[in-house]
């Protein structure tokens, strides 16, 4: 049976643009809510510890105004943890964070403090969270996300979309993506994809039957400013979903 693929819009850049000028807008908010009535899946937003797109308010106000799921992004911190478990987010996504990383470069390293991720991986879903991890697309790391008890992987699509833009040999990396998508699904783990995606290989993609949920970002920000944000979003669903 067909089942649907699910696009989450993350809309950090809409922040990004508001603070590059200090000013009220664009609103996240209002990003969200758009995203949400043009048959965005979810919506979601990364918190990261210096605050520099999505600020604290922003989760507030969209927690309380969004009625599809939010997926909160986040580093694995106690401060995170306080964060998420007061605002129930529907899912959360455990990313790495380094301070002067421009975007989230490569997945989490699962042998760092493996207790405390679980212990974290525990607690969210106690408080009724859906926990994914944001991991490279590699066996053994999708193999200690299961030991760890997440609901979810996200395998990280950067390397696979850089060397597609570059016409470089990409099709390893999409090969490498696959068997990891596959792997996860055989350990009944839900598989998500995301970093880098733009309309193109997020359609290459989607031949991975494996894959239920897209979550793509700067691409929609980037490419609404010549073709709006609704157009944008509903460009990606059909493409998520052409059979
Ligand atoms: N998924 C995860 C876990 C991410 O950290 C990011 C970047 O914040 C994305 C997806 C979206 O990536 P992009 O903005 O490049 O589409």
């Amino acid at each position: 049976m067909y089942k649907k693929k699910r696009l989450g819009v993350n809309i950090d850049h809409v922040a990004t643009v508001r603070n590059a000028r200090g000013e009220m807008y664009p609103s996240p908010l209002r990003a969200a809510l758009l995203a949400e009535k043009c048959g965005a899946d979810s919506i979601t937003i990364h918190l990261r510890e210096d605050r520099r797109h999505i600020k604290d308010n922003d989760l507030k106000e969209i927690k309380k105004r969004l009625k599809i799921p939010l997926n909160l992004e986040m580093a694995a911190t106690k401060e995170m943890l306080k964060i998420s478990l007061k605002f129930k987010p529907s899912f959360v996504c455990i990313v790495p964070e380094k301070r002067a990383e421009i975007t989230t470069e490569g997945g989490l390293n699962l042998s760092f403090n493996p207790k405390f991720l679980s212990k974290i991986i525990k607690n969210l879903k106690k408080n009724g969270t859906r926990v994914s991890l944001f991991i490279e697309p590699i066996k053994k790391d999708i193999s200690k996300a299961k030991d760890l008890g997440a609901d979810c992987v996200e395998l990280h699509t950067g390397k696979f979309c850089n060397n597609f833009n570059k016409n470089k040999n990409y099709k390893k990396d999409y090969e490498k993506i696959k068997k990891a998508a596959v792997y996860a699904n055989e350990l009944k783990l839900e598989v998500h994809a995301g970093h880098g995606l733009n309309f193109k290989s997020t359609k290459i993609l989607t031949k991975i039957k494996n894959i239920e949920e897209f979550n793509i970002g700067h691409f929609i920000v980037g490419e609404s400013i010549f073709g709006g944000f609704p157009k944008i979003i509903k460009r990606f669903i059909k493409i998520i979903n052409k059979k």
